[in-house]
């Protein structure tokens, strides 16, 4: 079922979400289903379940093919319960961001470049990985999410965050990262 996506400005996307502890609630499964149906139909790169006002730590993303984005590189379709990221260098690389709870505007955001990130899939079955770049990327965006923090809060050059129109003109839209 698609849901609303709570847009910034609405506190519960400012609170700080409970770990999932039960991964065969039936309940959990219905939320899943409810996200991935919202991505797609908002044609996003990610979500995260606080953006539907559910306050647990769960996340989606994933990109293969979006005619949107033909530059775009490839990210699983991942299901990303309780994760947990180490950040593997000091090495900051900034790119723009955008959001589905913060429609029409783009951002450019620092992020780590390199993480190994771990969690639970829809099974409950753990996995980890080791990403950089924009796939790193999503999953930071994500991931704050989980914690109460939207992109524009860890913008630092205000002079690059604005309307999409405005910043892009003609040109081409880049990537959001949800
Ligand atoms: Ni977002």
């Amino acid at each position: 079922m698609i849901r609303p996506v709570l847009r910034m400005g609405d506190p519960r996307l400012l609170q700080v979400s409970r770990p999932v502890t039960d991964f065969a609630d039936p309940a959990l499964a219905a939320l899943i289903r409810d996200m991935q149906d919202t991505m797609a139909h908002l044609d996003g790169a990610g979500l995260a379940a606080p953006q539907i006002g559910v306050d647990l730590r769960v996340v989606i993303f994933g990109l293969v093919t979006n005619p949107r984005y033909p530059e775009a590189p490839e990210v699983p379709q991942t299901v990303l319960i309780n994760p947990e990221i180490t950040f593997l260098s000091g090495e900051e690389e900034a790119g723009w961001e955008g959001c589905l709870s913060v429609p029409g505007l783009r951002g450019w955001v620092p992020r780590w470049k390199f993480l190994h990130y771990a969690g639970f899939d829809e099974n409950g079955c753990r996995f980890e990985r080791e990403v950089s770049g924009f796939h790193a990327r999503v999953v930071q965006h994500e991931c704050d999410h989980l914690d109460g923090i939207l992109y524009p809060m860890r913008v630092r050059d205000f002079s690059r965050f604005g309307f999409i129109e405005e910043l892009f003109g003609g040109t081409t839209t880049p990537l959001p990262a949800d």
